[in-house]
Order: C-alpha cells, then sequence, then structure tokens
C-alpha cells in the first residue's frame, strides 16, 4: 500500500485540530451570542415596562387616569410594542375597582411573577416572527420620587400589578444571525487561510527540499561530488545533507578499497591457477621422460586436444579445461616398473595387462580432488583408452558413455604417437596417419571427431611443428 505523503499527514492533523477547536469556538460564541441577544431583548422590555409603570403613576398622582389608555397606546407605537397588557392585583382592584379595558385579570403566569416578584421573560424565538412576552412586577415602595403609599392601601413590596408586554424581536435575531454568519464565514476563511499557508510552508520548506535531496544524493553518489549544504534553508536539512556527504564519501571510500582488494584477489586467484596449471602441465612433462617419450609429447597433446575442442564448438572455459587437463593423461603410469614401462620389445599379455592399469591407476590418484582441473584430468586418465566401438580399456565403454574429454585426448594421444618417432618405429607420414584414423572412424574414434580432425588437419599439422620433438 502506497504510503500517504508528509504533507497529507500534516494537513490531516491540522483538519482535525482546527477543525475541533472551530468547532468548539462556534459553539461558545454561538452560546454567548444567543445569552447577549437574550439579554438584550430583555433589557429593552424591561425598558418598555418600566415606562408604562412610570408613566401609570404619573397619571395617578397627576389625577388623570382617563388619559392612561391614550399613553399606553402612545408608548406601544413608540416603541414598537405588540401588545401591552396591565394585570393588577386584587388589593388594587379592591381599593379602585376595575379601571382599563386593556386590564387583564390574574393567569396563571402572571401568577407567578406575582408570588415571585421578579419578571419574567418569554422568548419565542424559533418561529419565523419571533417575540419576547416581558411580565414585570410593579412592587409597591416608598424610595424613589413616587411613594405609592400614599394612594394605595397597601404595606411595602407588595406587588401591585405586572405589565405584560409582547414585543417583536425579528430585527434582533435577524442582527444575531447576520453577526453570527460574520463570525463563521470570517473564521471559515482564517481556517482556510492557515491550511493554506500550513500547505505552502510543507511544500517549501519540507517536500520540495527532500525530494531535491534525495535526486542530489543519488547524483552526488553518482558523480562523486558533494552536496552544496548552503543551499538548504534548514538547518535539520542542511545537516542531513552534511550526514550525506559523509556518507557518500565513506561508500566511494569503502568501493575503491574493495575494488582494489578485488583487483589483488583476481590475481591472486590468476595466480593460483596458473601455478596448478604449470604444475599440472610440469607432471605431465616429468611422467613424459619418465615414460622416455618423445619430447614435446605433452604440449602438441595439449594443442591437439585445444583445437580439436573448439572444433566441436565447446565453450571457451571447457576448451581451456580439456587442455590444460590432457598432460596428465598417463600419469598412472608412474606406478608401472620401469622393467614393464621401458621395455623395448613387445610386451607379453601379463606386460600388457600391468601395464593397462595405468588408467585406473591415474583415475585413483586424480579422483579425490575437487580442483576442476584435476577431476577433469582424472576422467582424461581413466578413459583416454577407450574406443568408441567399446572395444577399449579399462571399462569397455561405448559410444558417448565415454566422457568427451576421454574421446578427444584418445585421438589427439593416437595422433601424435602415430606422426611422431618413437625407439621402436619412425614416424608416420601424414598421408599415414590420416589413412589409419580414418579406417579407425567409428571403431577406436568417434566419428564426428575425425571428421573434424581431418577438416582441420593442416592446423593439427601446424601444432605440430611448432612442438616438434628434438
Ligand atoms: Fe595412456
Ligand atoms: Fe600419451
Amino acid at each position: 500500500m502506497r504510503k500517504p505523503s508528509i504533507k497529507t499527514i500534516t494537513v490531516k492533523i491540522l483538519l482535525t485540530v482546527i477543525l475541533t477547536a472551530a468547532l468548539v469556538m462556534m459553539i461558545i460564541i454561538g452560546l454567548s451570542f444567543r445569552s447577549l441577544s437574550h439579554r438584550l431583548v430583555e433589557d429593552k422590555a424591561l425598558a418598555a415596562a418600566e415606562l408604562i409603570k412610570a408613566g401609570l403613576t404619573s397619571h395617578m398622582k397627576a389625577g388623570i387616569m382617563d388619559k392612561r389608555e391614550y399613553f399606553i397606546q402612545e408608548i406601544r407605537t413608540a416603541r414598537n410594542i405588540e401588545k401591552i397588557e396591565i394585570i393588577r392585583s386584587n388589593e388594587v382592584n379592591a381599593q379602585f375597582g376595575k379601571g382599563l379595558a386593556l386590564e387583564q385579570n390574574i393567569d396563571e403566569t402572571s401568577h407567578k411573577v406575582f408570588n415571585s416578584k421578579k419578571p419574567l421573560f418569554i422568548l419565542d424565538e424559533y418561529k419565523l416572527k419571533p417575540k419576547i412576552h416581558a411580565l414585570v412586577p410593579y412592587i409597591a415602595s416608598t424610595k424613589g420620587r413616587l411613594n405609592c403609599l400614599t394612594c394605595h392601601n397597601v404595606s411595602e413590596g407588595t406587588v401591585l400589578g405586572v405589565v405584560n408586554i409582547e414585543m417583536d424581536v425579528t430585527e434582533y435575531r435577524n442582527t444575531a444571525l447576520v453577526i453570527l454568519i460574520l463570525i463563521l464565514c470570517t473564521s471559515a476563511v482564517l481556517v482556510l487561510l492557515i491550511i493554506i499557508n500550513t500547505f505552502r510552508t510543507i511544500q517549501t520548506y519540507i517536500k520540495d527540499p527532500l525530494e531535491s535531496l534525495v535526486g542530489r544524493a543519488e547524483e552526488a553518489y553518482k558523480k562523486n561530488i558533494p552536496l552544496d549544504t548552503e543551499r538548504y534553508r534548514s538547518l535539520e536539512f542542511q545537516n542531513v545533507a552534511k550526514e550525506i556527504n559523509l556518507f557518500n564519501s565513506d561508500i566511494i571510500k569503502t568501493q575503491k578499497m574493495l575494488k582494489d582488494k578485488n583487483q589483488e584477489l583476481e590475481l591472486l586467484n590468476d595466480e593460483i591457477e596458473d601455478t596448478l596449471k604449470e604444475t599440472v602441465f610440469t607432471m605431465g612433462v616429468i611422467e613424459e621422460k619418465r615414460s622416455k617419450e618423445t619430447n614435446n609429447h605433452t604440449r602438441r597433446v595439449t594443442g591437439y586436444c585445444k583445437l580439436l575442442a573448439e572444433k566441436i564448438g565447446m565453450s571457451k572455459d571447457e576448451i581451456e579445461l580439456a587442455g590444460d587437463a590432457a598432460p596428465l593423461h598417463d600419469i598412472g603410469k608412474i606406478g608401472i616398473s620401469d622393467y614393464i614401462l621401458l621395455k623395448s620389445g613387445k610386451l607379453t599379455s601379463e606386460e600388457f595387462e600391468i601395464m593397462k592399469k595405468h588408467t585406473t591407476m591415474g583415475h585413483d590418484m586424480l579422483k579425490h580432488s575437487k580442483r576442476k582441473i584435476l577431476r577433469a584430468a582424472a576422467i582424461i586418465a581413466h578413459q583416454h583408452h577407450e574406443r568408441f566401438d567399446g572395444t577399449g580399456y579399462p571399462q569397455g565403454l561405448k559410444g558417448e558413455d565415454i566422457h568427451i574429454y576421454g574421446r578427444i585426448v584418445a585421438l589427439a594421444d593416437v595422433f601424435d604417437a602415430l606422426s611422431s618417432k618413437r625407439a621402436y618405429k619412425e614416424a608416420w607420414t601424414i598421408d599415414e596417419v590420416v589413412t589409419k584414423i580414418k579406417a579407425e572412424r567409428g571403431k577406436h574414434f568417434d566419428p564426428s571427431f575425425v571428421d573434424l580432425f581431418i577438416a582441420n588437419l593442416d592446423t593439427f599439422v601446424a601444432i605440430k611443428d611448432k612442438f616438434q620433438s628434438t
């Protein structure tokens, strides 16, 4: 799954925090604003009620109670009050009798105000036209400019009546809503600005430098040029760039050291391989000398084997291996006594049986090695006297059951034996050799190898001439 970017993670966190904070703030502001709005309309209603109370008292004191209706209507119009009702107490009604047309009897709601002696506000705010009902008690008092008790036969603190007014507060509510919407919009714009700014800050100070750092770090490593640490504006990125420079420098040093070591190892390995090849070749020459073989027999057989392997189409490594292992084909002869090995006359059948053992003895000498060259040499020592038709020794292997190295060395060894002078015979001419080898096609030798030999006879002869016996 693809991992989210730093920008996405930060914006998610930021959005969660800001939106939560904004929501909490909005709730607090909304509730406070609602409370303030309520206080405002209550104060307005209270002021109107107080004005009515004062007006009624003044009319009473001035003896113009009959003008009260007119006064109240004027107040209603001036203050945009929808309804004004006066609810007189039983004491007042008992003293003065029923008065105004707009006077009402005490109902359940006004009864509460008579008892509590405190204003009661009922706000009907969720209607299309919100209203406030204010019920304000008129309490008899001797304090202030007006002494109620001069007219009323009641004790101080008695509730003389309740002024009940009903006012439309649509304008207040709408104003409050507009202000609330303005606050919300301003907050939303602020949140948006904070997010955009954070976005840009992350882009400028984190994402861009990070991407640039990754790209430049790779380039710096490839070209071996240190990063310019001054180009980064934040301390953290500057430090990272410095660390990358140190890291790259260490890696490059280590790589160079490993390369040098590797070269040393390759040279050492070549040296070991060359030493082994030379040792194998020398062992072949030692055996060649002891067997009184013609000089350079080993060199020529090596050359023929490589040539034949190449013409067969073997890989470069296989060609090298066949040629390098070939010198040990007769190494088993060091286990054969001089009497038999160096006998100038024809071997008896018993002697020949002993002589044949040089194949298995050579194989036994070499087979335990884990070196490729010696393992190949073991096969060659074992199988170079096998014949393609199965009449060879020591195992009487047939056809391609004989390892390809065995078949190659068989042809190379016989070609050199026939074309070289030996103590008991003269060297055959090339024509005689070719005739003999052709005659052995499919008998002693692999027929396809004989064909390749014939096709490349000149090169075989060139090798023979190059490493002539002396
Ligand atoms: Fe041999
Ligand atoms: Fe040989």
